[in-house]
C-alpha cells in the first residue's frame, strides 16, 4: 500500500447543536455543544488512518492550548507528524459549527496557523513526499501553497487529488489540468465550471468539461444520492445509502479519507467510491466530525448490518 501525504488544514471544531440560528440581537439557548478535532485536511488524514492507511501530514498548529491536543490526536491514529509544526504568536485554526436538528450544518472557519503553511514547507518535506504515491489537498490553506503542491506532485510523478473545499471561484485552469483526481460536491463543481449543477445529469455535463480540460478523474459527491464518476474510466454513478442522519459535518471528508485509503491500496476507483459512499453514510449516523469516523472493524460491522 502506498503512503498518502495530506497537505492541508487542521481546525478545532466548536460544534453547537441548535434548534435554529439566533437573529440579530437575540440570545438563544442551544441544546448541546462538543469540542472536537477537525479541519478538512486533518479529517481526511484521520479517516484514511483509521482505516489503516499510512499517512504523512503537512500542517501548522498555533501557539495555544489547542496545539498539543491536535498533535496528540494525529499521533493517536499513527499519522506521521514530523511536518506538523507550531507557528509562534498565532492561533490554531478554529471552526465554529452549528448543527441543526435535521443534521445539516453551517460552518465558519478561521484559518489561523493554517495560513502559514507555505511552499517552503513542501520543499522541506520533499524527500519524504517523494516516497508517497498520492498527495491530497483541500482549500483551507493558502492557494499558492496548493498550487505549489500540485506542481511538485506533477514534477515528481506523484498522483495528486484536490478536494476544492471550501468552494472558491477562479481556480487556475493550468493547475486543475495537472490533477489526477478532483473531488468536488455539487456547489463546488458549479463554482469551478460556472455551470448550473442541480442534478446528477447537470453534474455529469459539468464534470465532462473538466475532464476535457485535462483532469484524469472527476468524482462528484452527491450527498445522500451517492457519487458520480467522469474520467478515463468512463462514466458511472454509485448510489447513495439510506441512513438516519444525525450530523452531516465532515461527511465529505469521510468520503475522501476512505476513497484514498482504498485507492492507494489497489487503484480500483469504482470499488473505492462504493466504500467511500458507505463510509460517509456511516459517519453521518454519529455526532461530531472525526469522532463519527469508524475504524475498519466498526465500518465492517456497519456494512454487515445492512
Ligand atoms: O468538512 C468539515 C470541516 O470543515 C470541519 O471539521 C471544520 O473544521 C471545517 O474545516
Amino acid at each position: 500500500m502506498g503512503k498518502i501525504a495530506v497537505i492541508g488544514s487542521n481546525m478545532v471544531d466548536l460544534i453547537t447543536y441548535i434548534d435554529r440560528m439566533p437573529v440579530q440581537g437575540e440570545t438563544l439557548e442551544a441544546p448541546g455543544f462538543a469540542l472536537g478535532c477537525g479541519g478538512k485536511g486533518a479529517n481526511q488524514a484521520v479517516a484514511a488512518a483509521k482505516l489503516g492507511a499510512d499517512v504523512l501530514m503537512l500542517s501548522k498548529v498555533g501557539d495555544d492550548m489547542f496545539a498539543d491536543n491536535t498533535l496528540a490526536n494525529f499521533r493517536r491514529f499513527g499519522i506521521d507528524t514530523r511536518y506538523v509544526q507550531r507557528v509562534p504568536g498565532v492561533s490554531s485554526g478554529v471552526a465554529p459549527i452549528f448543527v441543526r436538528a435535521d443534521s445539516h450544518n453551517s460552518i465558519l472557519i478561521v484559518k489561523g496557523a493554517n495560513a502559514h503553511l507555505l511552499p517552503a514547507d513542501i520543499d522541506a518535506a520533499a524527500a519524504d513526499l517523494r516516497e508517497c504515491t498520492l498527495i491530497v489537498l483541500q482549500l483551507e490553506i493558502n492557494l499558492p501553497t496548493v498550487y505549489y503542491a500540485i506542481e511538485f506532485a506533477h514534477r515528481h510523478g506523484i498522483a495528486v487529488l484536490l478536494n476544492p473545499a471550501p468552494a472558491l471561484a477562479g481556480l487556475s485552469g493550468e493547475h486543475l489540468a495537472q490533477l489526477d483526481f478532483l473531488i468536488p460536491n455539487e456547489s463546488e463543481l458549479a463554482l469551478i465550471t460556472g455551470q448550473v449543477v442541480d442534478s446528477p445529469d447537470s453534474a455529469r455535463i459539468a464534470a465532462r468539461t473538466l475532464v476535457a480540460s485535462g483532469i484524469r478523474h472527476v468524482i462528484v459527491t452527491l450527498g445522500e444520492h451517492g457519487a458520480l464518476y467522469v474520467g478515463e474510466e468512463g462514466e458511472f454513478e454509485v448510489p447513495g445509502q439510506r441512513v438516519d442522519a444525525r450530523d452531516t459535518t465532515g461527511a465529505g471528508d469521510a468520503f475522501i479519507g476512505c476513497f484514498v485509503q482504498h485507492w492507494s491500496r489497489d487503484g480500483q476507483i469504482r470499488y473505492a467510491m462504493e466504500q467511500a459512499v458507505a463510509y460517509s453514510a456511516c459517519s453521518v449516523t454519529a455526532l461530531g466530525t472525526q469522532t463519527s469516523y469508524p475504524d475498519s472493524e466498526a465500518f465492517a460491522r456497519f456494512q454487515q448490518q445492512r
